[in-house]
């Protein structure tokens, strides 16, 4: 195991970094998320490594929830030891984010969106990572049953109270995401941004979302964009033994339908008519729209971080390969 970890002195040398909406908080074009492979269950000494690569990369967006792991809670403290020994030096170079509103400990108040949770689950993150404030706190998904503005006035409560710098939302509907921000802005919190998951293969936020998020000022950052892995070359030849498929957690075997193969060896090849990987084509799409502030990966290894982050040599598209992807993704359906 490697000591005391000192940051590459040219880090942020090729980084880009997106103004969030009408903020003033810049985030890296690509951002890290410790939802996989950053549990108790998972290496420490890979997710040691995935994270000071990232560092040393310009990556300074991580991005955490109370339930990733496994076991839930988990990627919060293996996250906590990381930091407490490589990153105390580091901690006013990164943004850390964290979240609250799926189901996390037994009883009533373990998941949605009450203020009960959410103060509760927020106090526990913090003690989890070893921090005294997260960067952001978003509310993990809206609550129909809770009023919105009880959620919303506790994203308020934590930010007042210093337990987080800026508020955000996710998974969140246009007409939710409307009186979110509407409520947040009266409070005097304006949220900063919305987590959505967004990719070639689930482009649900072009339907209104964008538009209301820029024309709100409000930032929004990508989630799985590479469809878990489907959008690489992972699944080209087969299941491999290592993959997040094979583990069946969240993505399973049958995700990965003959048709949906046709399509992706397509997109492959297009991919390797620009000389780029998959995975790259794949997130330099996300990033060829200024609304978008950032694309959060997911990574089992450095390597495919490594490649995720080259994606930044070419994220232009000719309206002809533009042309060609919509081809491929509109096929069939
Ligand atoms: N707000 C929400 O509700 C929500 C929901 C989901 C995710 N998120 C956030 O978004 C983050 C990313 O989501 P995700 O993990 O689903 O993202 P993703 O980037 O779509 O998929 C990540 C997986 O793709 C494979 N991969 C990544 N780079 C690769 C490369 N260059 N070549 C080949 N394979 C590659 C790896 O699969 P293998 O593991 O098989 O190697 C990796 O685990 C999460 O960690 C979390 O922070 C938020």
């Amino acid at each position: 195991m490697k000591n005391n970890y000192t940051a590459d002195s040219n880090r942020y040398g090729t980084m880009r970094y997106n103004r969030c909406g009408k903020s003033g908080l810049l985030f890296p074009a690509i951002s890290l998320g410790l939802w996989h492979n950053f549990g108790h269950a998972d290496n420490f000494n890979t997710a040691r490594d995935i994270i000071q690569s990232a560092f040393n990369q310009g990556v300074t967006h991580f991005d955490l929830a109370n339930n990733y792991g496994p076991p839930a809670g988990s990627a919060e403290e293996v996250f906590g030891v990381i930091l407490k020994k490589d990153f105390l030096a580091y901690r006013d170079e990164m943004i850390i984010t964290t979240k609250a509103g799926y189901d996390m400990w037994d009883g009533p108040y373990g998941e949605w969106g009450s203020r009960k949770y959410l103060i509760a689950s927020v106090n526990q993150s913090l003690k989890r990572m070893g921090l005294e404030y997260v960067d952001i706190f978003y509310s993990h998904r809206f609550d129909p049953k809770t009023p919105l503005e009880e959620t919303m006035m506790a994203l308020d409560h934590i930010v007042k109270s210093g337990k987080a710098l800026y508020a955000g939302i996710s998974n969140y509907t246009p007409d939710q995401t409307q009186r979110a921000l509407d409520i947040l802005r009266q409070l005097g919190t304006p949220c900063l941004i919305h987590q959505s998951r967004y990719s070639m293969f689930d482009r649900t936020v072009e339907n209104g979302l964008l538009d209301m998020l820029e024309d709100n000022g409000v930032g929004i950052v990508a989630f799985s964009p590479l469809a878990q892995g489907m959008l690489t070359d992972r699944y080209l030849h087969g299941i491999p033994s290592d993959s997040r498929a094979s583990k069946a957690h969240f993505l399973r075997p049958e995700n990965i339908t003959p048709e949906l193969l046709i399509k992706i060896n397509a997109l492959n090849e297009l991919a390797s008519y620009r000389g780029q990987s998959l995975a790259q084509m794949a997130t330099a799409w996300l990033l060829k729209d200024h609304r978008v502030t950032s694309v959060i990966v997911g990574v089992s290894s450095v390597k495919q971080l490594n490649d995720n982050i080259y994606t930044l040599k070419n994220t232009f598209f000719s309206a002809e390969e533009i042309e060609k992807i919509e081809a491929v993704l509109n096929s069939g359906n």
